[in-house]
């Protein structure tokens, strides 16, 4: 496997490491409920989250990597953005005909910074110059005014609305389905 390694003018993007520094970031962003609102799980706890990032090391390694999920740290924590702890995950899931997924979770400690729009480009950028992604796509909640507002200054285009998208605590959300193609790809890192 190679390991991702992304950098942008404020943040990095790299593997989990299966520390317990990891464990509680992963869990300061699952475990909180206003984070995971517009995600499609509940709230998980510290144990679940410890799992989690055994799973993201397995997908890492699979011999033909289709998964990355990712641990985004911010480069003035450390000399090395190997060493920071992460304040956010991001994640690529590839699909047939060159298409992907992307998706992104800040700490509710950094909203507002423009955090997500960097991470969103650094995906971009991974997807389009080095995986050969030719379709980007992205579900939104359609009340996650802000993530929505992040797609589409990357140039992400709105498709429509996917009804009953996600089925939480027995209630229905639909959701916005965005993409951006390779040819529409700028180069802007948010
Ligand atoms: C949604 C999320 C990704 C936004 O990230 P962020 O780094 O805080 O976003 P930004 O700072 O770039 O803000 C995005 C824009 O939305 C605006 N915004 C913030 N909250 C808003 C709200 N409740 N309603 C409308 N707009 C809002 C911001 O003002 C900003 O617009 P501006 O740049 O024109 O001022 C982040 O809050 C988050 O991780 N939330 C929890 C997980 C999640 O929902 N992930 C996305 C799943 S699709």
């Amino acid at each position: 496997m190679v390991p991702v390694r992304l950098t942008g003018p404020r943040l990095a993007i790299r593997e989990y490491h299966h520390t317990a520094g990891d464990v509680d970031a992963l869990y300061g962003l699952f475990g909180d409920p206003e984070v995971t609102r517009y995600l499609p799980f509940e709230p998980r706890d510290r144990e679940t989250c410890a799992d989690q990032i055994e799973l993201y090391l397995e997908e890492a390694m699979a011999p033909e990597r289709d998964t990355y999920r990712l641990a985004v740290t911010r480069r003035e924590d450390a000399e090395d953005p190997a060493d920071a702890t992460p304040i956010a995950h991001a994640s690529l899931t590839l699909g047939n005909h060159r298409s992907a997924h992307l998706g992104y979770v800040l700490g509710r400690d950094v909203w507002g910074r423009g955090y997500a729009g960097e991470i969103a480009g650094l995906l971009c950028e991974l997807s389009f110059e080095a995986l050969g992604v030719h379709r980007l796509a992205a579900r939104v909640d359609v009340d996650n005014a802000a993530s929505a507002k992040v797609l589409l200054r990357l140039g992400f285009q709105l498709e429509g609305r996917v009804r009953h998208d996600l089925c939480k605590g027995g209630v229905w959300s639909d959701s916005y389905l965005y993409s951006l193609l390779a040819d529409e790809w700028t180069g802007a890192t948010g």
